[in-house]
Order: C-alpha cells, then sequence, then structure tokens
C-alpha cells in the first residue's frame, strides 16, 4: 500500500511524469549504462535502439501507480508475472533494483527538474520500491520452482542437430553438456540462449520451446530476421544460424507465463498463430500427440502468407494429426489446402466453452481478439505471448488492426 500522503502527490504528479516519461526513460538507459556497461551484456540493445523497452518500461510504471491507486482495471497480476518471468530468464538480481532504483530517479529528478521537491522524489521512490518488492518476491518464487539461482540459471547445451523448419526459420536440438535432465516445463515455455557476438559482447534472446516437455533434449525454432529499409539482420538470430551441430551455448532453464497450457486445463483450447508465433502451438500440439493434454479438444488457427513462408508446418501438421487437433490454415495468397485470405473468426466453427491463445504480431492479436470478443468470448479467456517487450499491458487493447496493417506487418514478418 502506498502511503496516503504519498498516494497524495503520486496522484497530483502522476500526469506530468507521464508525459515525461519517454524521455525520462531516454535519460535513464544511457546514464545507468554508462555506470554499468556489463548491463549492455544483459539488456536487448536492439529494443533499445527502436525504444520498445524503454515504453514497456515506462507504461509498466504508470500502470503500477494507477494500480496502487486503485483507478485501473488492468489485470496487474497477470503483467507482474510477465516481468518476472522475463527477468528471470535474464538472471536479474535482487541487488540490480538499487542500480536501476538509483539512475531512475536521478532521470526523473533531471527531466522534471524543479517540480521535482524532496516530497515527490520520496512519493515516486515509494512507487517504484513497492513495484520492486513486488517483482523480487514474485522472481525468488520462480528461482525457487525452477531450482536455480541467477547464479546458476545458465547451463551450456550442445547443439546436437539443426534442421530447415521451412519459412526462413531452423529448429536447433539443444543438450545439457553435463548430461543432466532437460527442467519439467510448460508447453509454451521459453529459454533465454546467449549470443557471444564479440569478445566482449554477449546479447540474451527469447526462443520458445517448440518441443514437448519429458524429451531429453529440448528444440527451439528460431526465424531468421533480416534488416529492411536500411535496418540491420537480426544479432542473435543470424549468430544461431552461423552455428553448427556439436556448437555449444548457453541457454537458460524454461520459464514463461503462460497459464493456459499448464495439466490442470481440461477446457478446449483454440489458438491462433501467425509467423514464428506457431512455436508454441507446436510445443502444444507435441505434448497433445504424446497424450500429455488430459485428452482436451484443441483447435490451431494458423495464418501466414504463403506456404513458403509458413514454418514448422509439416512438425505442426504431423502432431496435429496425432493429437485428433483440427488445424486450419488461412494464406493470404491462397493455396495448398488453406483458405484464402486474412483469418476470419465470425467465418470459424468453435468449440463451446472454450480457452483461446494468441501468439503472432500485435496487429494479427487485435484482429483475432476482437473477432472473438465480437463472437461473445469472454476476454478473460483470452490470453496471448508476444515475442518482444509487451507493449500491449494486460490484454487490455481492443482496437482493432486494419486489414492493410495486418498485410504490412505479416510480410514485414514474414
Ligand atoms: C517470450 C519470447 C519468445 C520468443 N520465441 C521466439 C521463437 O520461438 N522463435 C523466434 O524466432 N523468435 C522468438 N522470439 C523473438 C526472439 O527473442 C528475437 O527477438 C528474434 O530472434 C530477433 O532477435 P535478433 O537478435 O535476431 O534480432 P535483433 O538484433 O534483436 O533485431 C530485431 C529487430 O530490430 C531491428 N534493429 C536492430 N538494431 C536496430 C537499430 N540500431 N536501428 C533500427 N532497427 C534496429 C532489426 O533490424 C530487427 O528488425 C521470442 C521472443 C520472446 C520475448
Ligand atoms: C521496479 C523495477 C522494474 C520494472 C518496473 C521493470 C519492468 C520491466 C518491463 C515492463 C519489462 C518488459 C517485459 C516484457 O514485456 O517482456 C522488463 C524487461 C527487462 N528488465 Fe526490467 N524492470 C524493473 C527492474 C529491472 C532490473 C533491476 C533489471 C536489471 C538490471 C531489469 C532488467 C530487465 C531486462 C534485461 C529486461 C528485458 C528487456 C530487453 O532486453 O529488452 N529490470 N522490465
Amino acid at each position: 500500500m502506498l502511503h496516503a500522503d504519498n498516494a497524495e502527490i503520486v496522484k497530483a504528479t502522476a500526469g506530468p511524469v507521464i508525459e515525461n516519461i519517454t524521455q525520462i526513460t531516454k535519460v535513464f538507459y544511457p546514464k545507468m549504462f554508462e555506470r554499468n556497461p556489463d548491463l549492455l551484456n544483459v539488456f536487448n540493445q536492439a529494443n533499445q535502439a527502436i525504444g520498445e523497452q524503454p515504453i514497456a518500461l515506462a507504461s509498466s510504471i504508470v500502470a503500477y501507480a494507477h494500480h496502487l491507486l486503485g483507478d485501473s482495471d488492468i489485470d496487474f497480476d497477470h503483467v507482474l508475472s510477465r516481468i518476472a518471468n522475463k527477468h528471470v530468464a535474464l538472471a536479474i538480481k535482487p541487488g540490480d533494483y538499487t542500480i536501476v532504483g538509483r539512475n531512475l530517479m536521478e532521470a526523473i529528478g533531471e527531466v522534471l527538474g524543479d517540480a521535482v521537491t524532496p516530497e515527490v522524489a520520496r512519493a515516486w521512490e515509494e512507487v517504484y520500491w513497492l513495484f520492486a518488492m513486488d517483482l523480487v518476491s514474485a522472481e525468488a518464487k520462480l528461482y525457487q520452482q525452477i531450482d536455480r539461482t541467477p547464479d546458476s540459471l545458465m547451463k551450456d547445451h550442445r547443439i546436437t542437430r539443426i534442421e530447415d523448419a521451412g519459412g526462413n526459420a531452423r529448429t536447433f536440438t539443444l543438450e545439457p553438456v553435463d548430461g543432466s535432465a532437460i527442467p519439467d516445463y510448460v508447453p509454451g515455455q521459453y529459454v533465454s540462449v546467449i549470443a557471444q557476438l564479440e569478445d566482449d559482447y554477449r546479447q540474451p534472446r527469447q526462443y520458445t520451446i517448440s518441443s514437448a516437455p519429458g524429451d531429453a533434449a529440448l528444440q527451439i525454432t528460431v526465424k531468421k530476421v533480416l534488416g529492411a529499409n536500411g535496418t540491420p539482420d537480426g544479432a542473435v538470430s543470424g549468430y544461431l544460424f552461423e552455428r553448427s551441430e556439436g556448437d555449444v551455448l548457453p541457454v537458460s532453464a524454461p520459464v514463461g507465463d503462460i497459464e493456459v497450457a499448464k495439466d490442470d486445463h481440461t477446457r478446449p483450447l483454440v489458438m491462433f498463430s501467425a509467423g514464428i508465433g506457431i512455436t508454441p502451438m507446436a510445443s502444444i500440439l507435441d505434448a497433445a500427440a504424446q497424450g500429455r493434454t488430459n485428452g482436451r479438444e484443441l483447435v490451431v488457427v494458423h495464418a501466414d502468407i504463403d506456404a513458403d513462408t509458413h514454418p514448422l508446418r509439416e512438425q505442426v501438421a504431423r502432431t496435429a494429426a496425432d493429437a485428433g487437433a483440427t488445424a486450419i490454415t488461412y494464406y493470404e495468397k491462397g493455396g495448398d489446402d488453406a483458405r484464402e485470405g486474412l483469418v476470419a473468426v465470425d467465418e470459424l466453427d468453435l468449440p463451446d466453452n472454450a480457452e483461446y491463445y494468441l501468439c503472432g504480431s500485435v496487429p494479427f492479436m487485435q484482429h483475432v481478439r476482437s473477432g472473438l470478443l465480437d463472437r461473445g468470448v469472454d476476454a478473460a479467456d483470452i490470453s496471448y505471448e508476444i515475442f518482444g517487450p509487451d507493449l500491449w499491458l494486460g490484454g487490455s487493447a481492443s482496437s482493432q488492426a486494419s486489414p492493410e496493417e495486418l498485410v504490412a506487418e505479416e510480410q514485414r514478418l514474414a
């Protein structure tokens, strides 16, 4: 609970803080990296360059302030769990919160200048530390659940197989070098992989495990990201495409806040994916094909440009058939037994009382979500994964993507 005096100050100053939050993060990150250059190896530098991580951090703090003030209808447990899982995937430690807190408070002071009286600074410091304590305790629980610490999170894994997955993606099979078992995980969870890009520069990225739990190895399927209009090619996907069988990589224990695929869920599950967003669905279908999804009814609807851009097409067709799942494909360009055009949620024959899980670009998911809401689906039954910082806070977005946006986004991702 925010102290009553501080709550009044936060309410009164939320406006200027929100208006300037992007500017605040622009001062905060360079300051923090200059003082702690090792953090350049921890933060995704592409997200810094395109500004997505600063926006995600800023919007989460503003959302948390509203949550504390009791004037928000965002499901904050979901937001907290998503951030905590991401932090654990990156081996964030409680002590790191002091570094972030100090630099963030200094940045707020610098940007807002005289408006930041000692009282105002204290009020926002309290917001920061309440958020930090919620995150630290959620993260401590997660480290305990996966039986790792920040120092033992990563283990060297050997790439034992590299296969073409179609759609400009490759599937990498990874096995712990120390011969230990792969920890149990929920289908759809992800790992962090670390790429040593230069002698003194490494970068982590997250990849969803695209195979079922219970195997001696895990598999990830990575799409090669190509630059467009002068932007660089993807650093880590490019690095992974240059690896050979036998190479070794640090890989984290599996994490991720996917609830819908936990084994106590028995309602029908309807999955919608686009492009490389198929990877969590591939893991769920693989588990189903091995009889490990409670016999629940499964429907998978996938969208792509055409068969050539469709990753894991053969694996998913096989596991969906073995699992008795209904698989529906939409290709914008049609062909290969697919329906032609964009996913038309209103024309689908979907099971009653289902849960829904979405993974793909934000415009794709907005399009599907609003189609589901139009069909009368309860928003609480729709969850999603985003392959980048979540700028769609708590699933509260309701705007509908235009068909033009969808086509542009799918072509960008293909
Ligand atoms: C939970 C989660 C699960 C994921 N699962 C998968 C998965 O199963 N499979 C998969 O393939 N991916 C997955 N991803 C995405 C993955 O983590 C990476 O983001 C993706 O591989 C791109 O990383 P990269 O290093 O290759 O590209 P980056 O180097 O990170 O580049 C990303 C984009 O930023 C642009 N960019 C980089 N630097 C600049 C700059 N200076 N100026 C302008 N633009 C710039 C690049 O052109 C590119 O378009 C997942 C992500 C998350 C968060
Ligand atoms: C109260 C304090 C903090 C808040 C509110 C916060 C918030 C966030 C949010 C919203 C995200 C994006 C999650 C997503 O959608 O994927 C994120 C990711 C991340 N956070 Fe934090 N964070 C905090 C503290 C820290 C600390 C102490 C560190 C470590 C120095 C840290 C490092 C990271 C990293 C490395 C990522 C991944 C982002 C990327 O690589 O682009 N965070 N955090």
